[in-house]
């Protein structure tokens, strides 16, 4: 199969795109493909009508759920919400039920995953006492293993690595096996005291009930581990000024050290909860204005290494219940890439560095080879959107179960037209507005 897309906008300039089956096997400059000869040795060519096209995102934080969980999410949903998003390849986090905290949660986690309509891998998770199921992984299957995920603290059916001892060991093993260390690194007996310490329990004290002197704590604590032992760590989901300032000297001293931001930290900060109630509720939790700030500067001077959506999906009816019983987290791979994109642009950001975040740097973290780039011989994985025109956000149009959002509502400057996943166009699935057009055979959303 041999696809032209003609008329790209890549970062680099106006191009043509060739591509053979799964990989790109050419770019070209668009005079080349004006004479109708050439146009005629393609399967299929697409008129790309110079919209933006970016490598596919590559999301390490994704909670997919499915098994046990499939009233929340499932591979097929988590796959169609990815694509509508622009994302081509997922990394899936252990705390499902069953967890992938050992062979067998993992085989159930590989037989639900055959559903999926994209790229993956798994993180494994680590628990106070499975250091040798995850050796046993780690010998023998770890083809499709991309990262040891711990909990410092108790956030949706994980387990808590409190230990320290116990937490050197699993640096010690992702050490021995080159394998990355992601932490959540907000510490349970820090929120634990909060709890304690703070009688109301309302929404609007999520950031100081899960105060951020915990994410603080645990983060200068995994910084001084790896540290010492010098394994690869990669710090999810960084929230706070002060955190960014210990990643950025520990960046200075060693190679090693990855963090991750959310575009909800990004752009959001707390007092949306007033309007958005639990639908914001996440862990960690959004913070301030001057936090946002921080972060953004991180973005810039290239402190912070990649974007994951942490899409964490749950139901409408959980999220709706009291404050304390309805769970953290919302759905992030239908917004992540229009709501980054917009804030770039607004932010005169270039976009070579969201690139670099969402596709780039993942794919080195996590060893996705030839993926993360558009360059000749990579797999086509792409996104082609619309950064020309205003779009809102519809959260009940949502390909994922989970149909809410904090920034549901919110008008975007981008929208994904098409996803190609290795060399097959894939549509944004379920959109009203998206049609056959059979003289060219693909699906185009205009
Ligand atoms: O808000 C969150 N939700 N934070 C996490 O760490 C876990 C996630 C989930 O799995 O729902
Ligand atoms: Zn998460």
């Amino acid at each position: 199969m041999k696809i032209l897309l003609k008329n790209c906008k890549l970062i680099e300039g106006l191009k043509d795109i060739i591509i053979e089956d799964d990989k790109i096997v050419d770019i070209k400059p668009c005079e080349w493909s004006k004479t109708f000869a050439m146009v005629d040795s393609f399967d299929q060519v697409i008129d790309i009508k110079n919209k933006l096209v970016i490598p596919g995102m590559i999301d390490a934080h994704v909670h997919v759920r499915d098994m046990e969980q499939n009233n929340k999410e499932t591979w097929e949903t988590a796959s169609l919400a990815a694509l509508t998003g622009g994302v081509t390849t997922i990394i899936d986090m252990p705390n499902t039920i069953p967890a992938t905290t050992n062979l067998k949660g993992l085989n159930a986690k590989r037989e639900a995953a055959k559903k999926a309509k994209l790229n993956y891998k798994f993180h494994l998770g680590a628990t106070e006492n499975n250091l040798q199921e995850l050796e046993q992984i780690l010998k023998s299957y770890s083809f499709d293993i991309a990262g040891i995920k711990i909990f410092l603290a108790g956030s949706s059916s994980n387990e808590v690595v409190a230990d320290e001892s116990k937490l050197k060991e699993i640096f010690k093993l992702a050490k021995k096996y080159d394998k990355v260390v992601l932490v959540h690194t907000e510490l349970q007996s820090c929120l634990d005291k909060w709890q304690q310490k703070i009688a109301e329990k309302t929404i609007q004290n999520h950031d100081i009930l899960r105060n951020r002197k915990c994410a603080i704590e645990g983060t200068k604590l995994v910084l001084e581990l790896a540290n010492k032992i010098g394994n690869k760590l990669y710090i999810c989901h960084v929230s706070t000024r002060e955190e960014i300032e210990l990643i950025r000297k520990a960046k200075q001293k060693s190679t090693n050290i990855f963090c991750e931001i959310t575009p909800h930290h990004l752009t959001l900060e707390e007092s949306v909860l007033n309007s958005v109630g639990n639908f914001g509720k996440v862990n960690p939790p959004l913070r301030t204005k001057d936090d946002n700030n921080a972060l953004l500067e991180a973005v810039i001077d290239s402190t912070i290494d990649c974007v994951g959506s942490d899409h964490a999906p749950h139901t409408i009816d959980e999220k709706i219940e009291d404050y304390s019983i309805a769970p953290s987290g919302f759905p992030g791979l239908e917004t992540t890439l229009p709501i980054l994109i917009t804030e770039f642009i607004e932010r005169k950001i270039p976009l070579s560095r969201l690139v670099e975040l969402t596709s780039t740097k993942p794919a080195e973290i996590f060893e996705f080879k030839k993926r993360g780039k558009i360059e000749k011989e990579f797999y086509a994985d792409l996104a082609v959107i619309d950064a020309e025109h205003a779009f809102p956000i519809i959260a009940a149009k949502f390909n994922s179960k989970a149909k809410y959002s904090p920034f549901d509502g919110m008008i975007g400057q981008a929208k994904v037209k098409f996803t190609f996943v290795n060399g097959n166009s894939k549509l944004p699935f379920g959109r009203g507005d998206v049609r056959y057009l059979p003289d060219r055979g693909v699906y185009y959303d205009e």
